[in-house]
């Protein structure tokens, strides 16, 4: 329905998650209420603890309410290792909704990280090796990498199309194709086609050790990665400990109809419960789930209301100082959601 002259309203689904994910998720849902109010949040439960007290990983309906929302900001849902636990959720949520492009953008900050830098991972995030192709047959078990000619080019054009809007550079592949000459030959070569359409953008390659290295080493030379999955979810983890914390990092997951933000750590179930666990990733993605929403509904507004928010963001860490044990600071979750909505007040 198009409502001339009335500002568009956002449904968005809000599950909490499992360990730290009600504290964050909280967090970052403070810190966006001087820009939020036109968004309609709809709580959803899931995950393991969901699971224990009710035998189901998630309620009836579950991905379709996903899919009909504006989008979903959501907590970790820990998933149980080895064969008794159901199979992740996470990824369920990232097939059924064809949430193809992993956006994972992560900052040094001056003075509070190791090292200052800005890099953006942009993770194919529905095929390779999570396709959730494996077997046993007595000692032996295999999991299948899957590629697609389809997917690698919707996630290289997916990087190029974020490199133009967000003003970046350069696009860097990172593969191992001179090993796995079939599969990530097939990434990297589609890679290659797609660069040839964008002739502002840099493009280049890093095979994925070397890839590894350049972030531990020199981060501050990365621009935008685009990669496969498993090599996505680990080089992102890595990038978010030259940050200084996981808890840094927010990710957007994007698909044809909606898309799911969430912060990059997991569950943290050794500090949940405490007060402590940082919410600054869980900030940055419903930041990212501002911006979305903005590009969706062609909404000005929001857009610069994101804007902003990325900006109080760096100062309550910079300036303020509000820092969570993580980064070596005393401050506690909220303190840290309070500074940066005292901060987003002030910049609006
Ligand atoms: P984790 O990310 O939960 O924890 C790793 C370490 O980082 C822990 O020491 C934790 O305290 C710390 N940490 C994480 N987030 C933090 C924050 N915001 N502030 C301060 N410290 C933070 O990884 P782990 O232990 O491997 O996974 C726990 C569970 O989370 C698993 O069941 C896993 O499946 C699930 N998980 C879910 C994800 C998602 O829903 N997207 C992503 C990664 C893991």
């Amino acid at each position: 329905m198009v409502t001339y002259g009335m500002p568009r309203r956002y449904h968005v689904v809000v599950i909490p998650g499992d360990g730290i994910g009600p504290e964050v998720v909280k967090a970052a849902l403070h810190a966006i209420e001087p820009v939020s109010e036109r968004i309609e949040f709809e709580q959803v439960e899931a995950g393991l603890a969901y699971y224990r007290r009710t035998g189901k990983p998630y309620p009836e309906g579950f991905f379709e309410k996903l899919e009909e929302a504006d989008a979903t900001l959501k907590g970790p849902l820990a998933t149980p290792v080895g064969p008794q636990g159901y199979r992740s959720i996470n990824v369920a949520i990232r097939q059924r909704l064809d949430l193809y492009a992993n956006l994972r953008p992560c900052r040094g900050y001056l003075g509070v990280s190791p090292r200052v830098f800005d890099i953006v991972v942009v993770r194919e995030n529905t095929e390779g090796l999570y396709a959730g192709v494996e077997g046993r047959f007595r000692d032996q078990a295999y999991a299948l990498k899957i590629v697609t000619r389809r997917g690698s080019e919707r996630i290289a054009r997916f990087a190029f199309d974020y490199a133009v809007a967000a003003g970046r550079r350069r696009v860097t592949c990172v593969h191992k194709a001179n090993i796995l000459k079939q599969a990530d030959g097939l990434f990297l070569e589609t890679f290659r086609e797609v660069a040839r359409e964008y002739s502002d953008i840099t493009a280049d390659e890093l095979i994925v050790d070397a890839a590894a290295y350049n972030i531990a080493r020199s981060p501050e030379k990365l621009d935008v990665i685009v990669t496969m999955n498993l090599y996505g979810d680990i080089l992102s983890d890595l990038v978010a400990g030259v940050a200084g914390s996981l808890g840094l990092c927010g990710s957007g997951q994007y698909g044809p109809k909606t898309a799911v933000f969430e912060p990059v750590h997991g569950a943290g179930f050794d500090i949940a419960g405490k007060g402590v666990a940082n919410p600054i990733a869980a900030i940055h993605a419903a930041r990212l789930m501002l911006e979305y929403l903005a590009r969706k509904g062609s909404d000005e507004a929001l857009g610069r209301a994101a804007k902003l928010l990325d900006k109080a963001i760096e100062k309550a860490l910079v300036e303020d100082r509000v820092l969570t044990p993580d980064l070596g600071g005393t401050a506690r979750t909220m303190d840290v959601a309070e500074a940066i909505k005292r901060r987003l007040m002030e910049l609006l």
